[in-house]
């Protein structure tokens, strides 16, 4: 009886020190995905304008500014756990601007008011994009083609295909509601 506590005691602690290194893991590799967005993309983060997409609703109550960054992040693991070679600036500075439309696209009442607005924002975001920025043709890509198949000509680049799978995978957990805290991400970088 007394060395089943013991025993009990123990995998209690086991637990908690597994519990403790998950949590621990978690946090640096959501350190991690952050210094590589601000390595790679501190203009975009810093400027005016990626600053009021937190003012747009994309999916349920998350506004597009988070949805743009759970992509860069989520595109970032996709490339990593999968083995991809790809260039991560021009990935994460296009799944940064891939949505950056700046407008609420749910405002019916909003001037040019788009019916069609999944075919629309990915010309509306590219063309918003290139007047700030000097866009790669892969970066162009990206933002271009995120859409697909919904826009009819598929990507050209790896990363244009990592940032559509990405931006599909936030935006239907976004849609089931399931994503919950700034940054989260359901797939790890470590296994
Ligand atoms: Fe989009
Ligand atoms: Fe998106």
């Amino acid at each position: 009886m007394f060395l089943r506590g013991i025993l009990k005691v123990k995998s209690l602690e086991e637990k908690h020190q597994i519990r403790m290194d998950k949590y621990r893991r978690r946090y640096e590799e959501r350190r991690e995905l952050y210094r590589l967005l601000k390595e790679n993309a501190s203009d975009i983060l810093c400027s005016a304008n990626f600053q009021e997409t937190r003012n747009y609703i994309q999916h349920g109550s998350i506004p597009v500014h988070r949805h743009c960054i759970d992509v860069a992040n989520q595109s970032i693991i996709i490339s990593k756990r999968l083995g991809i070679p790809c260039s991560q600036r021009e990935l994460i500075r296009g799944a940064l601007l891939h949505d950056y439309f700046l407008y609420d696209w749910h405002d019916k009442n909003r001037e040019n008011y788009q019916r069609l607005h999944g075919f629309c924002h990915p010309g509306i975001a590219l063309r918003n994009a290139e007047k700030e920025y000097q866009l790669s043709l892969r970066e162009k890509d990206i933002i271009k083609k995120h859409m697909w198949p919904l826009t009819v000509m598929p990507p050209m680049c790896r990363e244009a295909w990592i940032v559509t799978t990405a931006d599909k995978y936030c935006s239907l957990l976004e849609t089931l509601r399931l994503r919950k805290g700034a940054g989260k991400t359901r797939i790890g970088l470590a296994r």
